[in-house]
């Protein structure tokens, strides 16, 4: 993990209005910015970036944030990811905090694997483009299909000899671990002597989405009946078949582009497209999508285009998993390559605008398709064609009714007429799995709901339910009161005390949970007394950058915008209208009476029942002084709150 003080060093370098700037253009407006959101379609800009809060938020579609989760929304970065691209842009050194062992090992590893394949493939390049021996079998075969020299360059392409070992003789020179170069597949051992394991092979790196080489396809040169035509990388901590697509680090700007991603089968497939100026381009290795490919996919478009040979075997197995597809409201498209070519033939041969034309005029629909083919497996027998029926009715189903409710009556209607079916039929029978879904997604909260109930009972102080009623209220106070420690926690209380010293003394005294419903506000006021008393200074800002991401935009949605005063209005008041700021004592002094005073009503009232059900003389005495003792406090709280505020 990268270290708190790392991030302290990235977050005081942080400047929201150059990195939002950097995306969406920015005119100045009173204290604030305001541009074109990027999230939602706008003609008039309602995005607002506000650069002392060091935070965005849009008027429009309510989205809002700091400059590490607008990264995370328009680069579809991870946390660690965003704090790293903010490292390297602002020149800071990332300091990494001890982890688990286990975890540890495995990072070295990684970090071991990492550096093997940038050796390897510099190796690769070096044997296919700089060796008799790479140009005369490797080159050549490569020109001969059309590869140029740079898009050969650029996708790292390269030649592991047919010498038995030179690559492995080459990295043990150069002290590569021999463990280590196995588990990378580079390398295999036999009889206690250890070759290359793609020898006499075209090698194709796999980078990931930051073009760091996570393994290579190896591809036989002459075709030999006996070798796999490939060799891929076995599954190590770095290459996972499931979560990559070859290309995906080439692709990804052009794929935000045409917002849509073609996919297609082979390595090779993906160079010629590439070369021909169609860019947006992946492959999945023959196999079918994985929910974390088709994940991948939906970071950067929802309209997937699948382009398959035309009579390929395996476009059912292909085709498979894309239910979750529909679930993730992604739209698929297919594509059948005609005439025995794949993508890579056949660009090369129609050139690059029949071919896009080709592929803008033949999309066939996924789901249509499969029904296609099962009605022609089914020929004429009955049974298989109800089992059809079944199975299209399931998977309309999956649609996600609330965003694509025209897409669903769509495919009823024309599953229907192929079926040559009622179309109320199949309309039933596609409630009937959606009720079962329902049904299921039911279960499951209430599963959840039981839990959580469970969770709630063993908890000490489980909140009451009358409690519940006055929420809204209650939680505009509850968050006055944390906004007021986040923005002035660290001014002077008086000359011995610090805001924040005094509310926690307050805290102490009541017992903050009794003070403050929200879990999540508590949780923030923890965090803010544990980084205090540690001596940290904190401030909105150790908030809004928290990997927490719950916290982080409840602290968001805490500072509040509207509380920026126009200058327009300073003016009219000619400097004499207080700020927040000019009250902080006054704000801090109110939200806590409130507070206050809403748990000794509490206390009231569950003193006031404890007496209706007594029945004991002594005891109900001892009720009664209770009540006027808590009383006469709520008459004091209330006084000063009043004096506080009709000053
Ligand atoms: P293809 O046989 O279509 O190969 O397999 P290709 O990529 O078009 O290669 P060329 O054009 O014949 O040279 C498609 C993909 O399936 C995987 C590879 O990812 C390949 O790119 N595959 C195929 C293997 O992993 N192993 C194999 O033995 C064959
Ligand atoms: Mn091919």
């Amino acid at each position: 993990m990268i270290t708190q003080n790392t991030i302290q060093q990235i977050l005081s370098r942080i400047d929201i209005v150059e990195i939002v700037g950097s995306f969406v253009k920015l005119k100045k407006r009173g204290t604030n910015y305001i541009g074109l959101c990027p999230f939602h379609n706008e003609k008039s800009p309602s995005f607002t970036v506000s650069a002392s809060k060091e935070i965005y938020k849009c008027f429009g579609c309510g989205r809002s944030g700091n400059s590490i989760s607008f990264l995370m929304e328009a680069e579809k970065y991870t946390y660690a990811e965003a704090l790293r691209w903010l490292a390297a842009k602002y020149n800071v050194e990332i300091e990494e905090t001890e982890t688990s062992p286990e975890y540890k090992v495995q990072q070295q590893v990684a970090e071991s694997l990492y550096i093997i394949n940038n050796f390897a493939q510099k190796f690769f390049s070096n044997a296919l483009l700089n060796t008799d021996e790479g140009q005369a079998i490797a080159l050549s075969y490569l020109q001969q299909r059309g590869f140029r020299e740079e898009t050969i360059k650029k996708f790292q392409l390269g030649f592991n000899p047919e010498a038995r070992d030179s690559f492995t003789k080459e990295a043990l020179a150069n002290q590569y671990n021999l463990e280590y170069l196995q588990k990378s597949g580079l390398v295999n051992v036999r009889d206690g002597n250890a070759y290359d394991n793609y020898r006499g092979r075209i090698i194709f790196p796999i980078h990931n989405q930051s073009g760091k080489v996570l393994g290579f396809g190896a591809r036989i040169i002459k075709n030999n009946d006996k070798a796999p035509k490939y060799i891929n990388t076995p599954e190590n901590e770095i290459y996972v078949k499931s979560k990559l697509l070859y290309g995906s680090y080439f692709a990804r700007q052009a794929i935000d582009k045409a917002d849509e991603c073609l996919l297609v089968e082979g390595y090779t497939d993906v160079v010629s497209l590439h070369q021909a100026g169609i860019e947006n381009v992946v492959a999945s290795g023959g196999t079918s999508l994985t929910p974390d490919q088709l994940r991948l996919i939906k970071k950067y478009t929802n309209n997937l285009t699948i382009i398959y040979d035309g009579d390929n075997a395996g476009i059912k197995a292909a085709l498979r998993g894309l239910d979750l597809a529909l679930e993730e409201s992604l739209n698929v498209k297919l594509v059948l390559i005609p005439d025995k070519e794949d993508p890579d033939s056949y660009v090369n041969k129609v050139g690059t605008a029949a071919f896009t034309e080709f592929i803008a005029s033949n999309k066939r629909d996924v789901i249509l398709f499969q029904l296609d083919i099962a009605l022609k497996d089914a020929g004429s027998d009955s049974n298989k064609k109800s089992i059809i029926v079944n199975q299209i009715a399931e998977t309309i189903a999956k649609i996600n009714k609330a965003e694509d409710f025209t897409k669903q009556q769509d495919y009823i209607k024309q599953c229907s007429e192929i079926l040559k079916i009622e179309e109320s039929g199949l309309h039933a029978l596609v409630n009937k799995f959606i009720r079962e879904k329902v049904t299921k997604a039911e279960n499951q909260q209430q599963r959840e709901e039981q839990f959580a109930a469970n969770e709630a009972a063993n908890e000490p102080d489980g909140m009451d339910a009358d409690v519940v009623g006055l929420f809204n209220k209650d939680e505009m106070h509850e968050r006055a009161m944390v906004r007021s420690l986040l923005e002035f926690g660290l001014k002077d209380w008086s000359a011995e005390e610090k805001v924040a010293d005094h509310i926690f003394k307050e805290i102490e005294l009541n017992q903050l949970e009794d003070l403050i419903d929200n879990k999540d506000l508590v949780k923030v006021v923890q965090t803010y007394k544990h980084w205090y008393q540690e001596g940290l200074d904190p401030t909105p800002k150790n908030f809004l950058y928290h990997d927490n991401l719950q916290m982080s935009s409840l602290v968001v949605s805490i500072m509040d915008f509207n509380h920026e005063i126009s200058p327009k209005w300073k003016e009219h008041f000619e400097g004499h209208l207080p700020t927040r700021e000019d009250l902080f004592k006054e704000e801090v002094f109110s939200t806590l009476n409130y507070l206050k005073l809403k748990k000794i009503k509490r206390l009231i009232d569950e003193n006031q029942r404890d007496l209706e059900k007594s029945t004991v003389a002594e005891e109900q005495m001892i009720f009664v002084q209770t009540h006027q003792h808590l009383k006469q406090m709520e008459i004091e709280l209330t006084k000063q709150l009043g004096t506080v505020i009709f000053k």
